[in-house]
């Protein structure tokens, strides 16, 4: 699995064994295109290939908030470096629809073709910080059917979560 982020590789790497699958990491953060999380991943997978030169899986995700229209969406790891979980719950204060979904698309590239898997959990923004576990926006991030963030509650994220979905998805499609 290629990712700069130690945080994602943990969750996957967890992910992946429950699928009997051993995943190892190179930790190469890799420039990201404009584009959707789709294309984004497409176009890390092919320079992640050139690099490693074997079949590699990889990643893209983020926050996408209803009423931002998907705002930071595939922006996400560029906002969160720039204005974080603050910057986030000022843009929605005293906004009343707070939904939002993570989203994750999964990849798989092999230098000839593409195996590609995504996942979602639908939620709301909380109006503070709450947690400390996981990364990113987890600590503003409230799942559908729990009252703990993510950040509060690792384990329910890691039973529920966009990446748990998108690459259980992935690891199944591949076994085929
Ligand atoms: P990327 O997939 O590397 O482009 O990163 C997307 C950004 O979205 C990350 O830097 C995080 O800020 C955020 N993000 C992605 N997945 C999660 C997650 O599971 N929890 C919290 N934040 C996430």
């Amino acid at each position: 699995m290629v990712t700069g982020n130690s945080n994602k590789f943990e969750e996957t790497e967890k992910i992946a064994k429950l699928n009997g699958v051993e995943l190892e990491r190179r930790d190469i953060d890799l420039p990201e295109i404009r584009g959707t999380l789709e294309e984004i991943v497409k176009d890390k997978a092919r320079q992640a290939f050139e690099i490693i030169g074997f079949p590699i899986v990889c990643d893209d995700s983020g926050l996408f908030v209803n009423e931002l229209d998907d705002f930071p969406g595939a922006f996400s790891k560029f906002v969160f470096e720039k204005i974080g979980n603050e910057g986030i719950l000022k843009l929605l204060k005293n906004l009343q629809n707070r939904g939002a979904e993570f989203r994750c698309t999964a990849c798989y590239f092999d230098g000839a073709s593409f195996v590609i898997s995504s996942g979602v959990v639908k939620g709301t923004v909380t109006e503070s910080l709450r947690g400390s576990s996981g990364f990113g926006y987890d600590p503003i991030f409230l799942p559908e059917g729990n009252d703990k963030t993510f950040a509060e509650d690792l384990n329910y994220k890691m039973r529920v979560s966009h990446r748990k979905k998108a690459f259980t998805k992935l690891f199944s499609q591949l076994s085929k």
